[in-house]
C-alpha cells in the first residue's frame, strides 16, 4: 500500500479548513465550568484527556461521582488525596442528580 506524501495531506487539510471557514458558524465555545470551590482543581485535573463536556452533561449523586473519579484515576487521572474530596464535592454540588423519590419496593 502506498503512503500519501505529507504535502498532499497538508494541502488537503488546508482545503478542508478553508471550506469550513466559509460555510460554517464558528465552533461552539468550550464548556465553562460552574464557578466555585473546586472549579480550578476540576479544570486542571479533568480536562487533560477529554473536554469538560464529557462530564458536565452528567447528573449524578455524590457516590456516583466518587465512582467516576475512581474510574478516571484508574485511567491515569492525577488526583491527589487533598483534591479528591474537593473534586467529588464540586461535581456532586454542580452536577447533581435530581433527587427523584425512590419508587417504593414491593
Ligand atoms: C488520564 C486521562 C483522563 C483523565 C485525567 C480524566 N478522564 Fe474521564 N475519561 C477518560 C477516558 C479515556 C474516557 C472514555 C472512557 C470510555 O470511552 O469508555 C473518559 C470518560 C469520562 C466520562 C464518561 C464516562 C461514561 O461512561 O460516560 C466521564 C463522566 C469522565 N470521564 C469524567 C472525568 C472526570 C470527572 C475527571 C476528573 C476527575 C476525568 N474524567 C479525568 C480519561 C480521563
Amino acid at each position: 500500500m502506498t503512503r500519501m506524501p505529507p504535502i498532499l495531506i497538508a494541502a488537503g487539510l488546508l482545503c478542508a479548513s478553508a471550506i469550513h471557514a466559509r460555510n460554517e458558524a464558528p465552533p461552539p465555545a468550550p464548556v465553562k465550568l460552574a464557578p466555585g470551590a473546586g472549579a480550578e482543581a476540576v479544570q486542571a485535573t479533568c480536562t487533560v484527556c477529554h473536554p469538560a463536556a464529557m462530564f458536565t452533561a452528567k447528573r449524578l449523586n455524590r457516590r456516583q461521582w466518587g465512582d467516576v473519579v475512581d474510574q478516571m484515576i484508574n485511567k491515569g487521572a492525577q488526583v491527589s488525596d487533598e483534591n479528591y474530596d474537593v473534586i467529588v464535592d464540586y461535581l456532586a454540588r454542580n452536577y447533581a442528580a435530581d433527587e427523584a423519590p425512590q419508587p417504593a419496593r414491593g
